[in-house]
């Protein structure tokens, strides 16, 4: 996925929850083999990292994928890739979902059915977030009111156990409306990523936008944002998620809104 629009070294985070290869209901056949995914999760590394200033950070909310009896490694190939992108692999948080959560299926009913060995297929309540960074951060760049103006909730981290390389959040429940047929994240995930790595002013990519998610919370939170989408009808949806009504044009003077869509065809799905 080509950023042409977005200039070297001008944003100063990424959040995104990339599509799910070929994920049953959501992404069913959308690419045509892995190796045509992992092509596409390659451009935006690359792209990610040229447009990201020196220092940032790209933090992607990802899973390996379950298909007809396999499992494709995607957390492993996309961190390969995004070192081969040039970044730097600085860590990975476990996103648990609460247990009466599952979204597809309960495969571990299986063995209920049939108590022996080689039965076994667990449920699934865990996803990866993992973070990258580019270069190194000059701490010294940011002045004193900026920093001040950004400082972290210390109650709020300690409290929701932030520091931990596990996150407990709750998802998004399936036909909530305004995520209807969109696998969005929770606003807890793009939340922390916002809080803990960029300053109020700053400006956040999500490359894979979806309903919103991460622009909305980029504005509650005084960033500016730019969002890329490839599915044009979602334009409605996004809108009303980030609080617009029709007439409202999406750049105004106070927030640097952008949101990209994708012509189908012309840049994605690529591979
Ligand atoms: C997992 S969803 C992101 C959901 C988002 N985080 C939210 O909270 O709504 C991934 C999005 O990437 C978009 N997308 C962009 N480029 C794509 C490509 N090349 N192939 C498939 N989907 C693509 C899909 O249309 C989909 O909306």
């Amino acid at each position: 996925m080509a950023m042409e629009e977005i200039s070297d070294e001008s944003v100063h985070l990424m959040v995104t929850s990339p599509p799910y290869f070929n994920a049953p209901f959501d992404y069913k056949g959308v690419f045509k083999d892995y190796g045509q995914y992992l092509g596409v999760l390659r451009k935006v590394a690359r792209e990610i990292f040229r447009i990201l200033q020196n220092g940032r950070i790209a933090v992607l909310n990802i899973d390996d994928m379950l298909i007809a009896g396999e499992k494709f490694p995607i957390v492993a190939d996309a961190t390969k890739i995004f070192q081969e992108a040039g970044f730097r692999y600085r860590d990975r948080i476990i996103w648990k979902k609460p247990e009466g959560y599952l979204r597809i299926s309960r495969r571990s009913g299986v063995i209920l059915q049939n108590p022996y060995p080689m039965y076994f297929y667990p449920d699934n309540l865990l996803e990866s977030i993992i973070i990258f960074q580019k270069g190194k951060f000059n701490y010294r760049s940011i002045s004193k009111e900026i920093r001040r103006d950004s400082k972290i909730d210390i109650k709020e981290f300690s409290d929701n156990k932030w520091y931990m390389t596990l996150w407990e959040m709750n998802n998004v429940m399936p036909g909530s409306p305004l995520e209807k047929d969109i696998a969005a994240f929770p606003e807890e995930i793009p939340y922390r990523a916002i809080k803990l790595f960029s300053y109020k002013g700053e400006t956040i990519l999500d490359p894979f936008l979806g309903s919103g998610t991460t622009m909305k919370v980029a504005r509650a939170l005084d960033r500016n944002s730019i969002g890329i989408e490839i599915k044009k009808p979602l334009i409605p949806i996004i809108k009303k998620k980030l609080g617009f009504s029709g007439q409202q044009k999406l750049d105004n003077n106070q927030d640097v809104f952008e949101i990209i869509i994708r012509k189908k065809g012309k840049y994605g799905p690529i591979g």
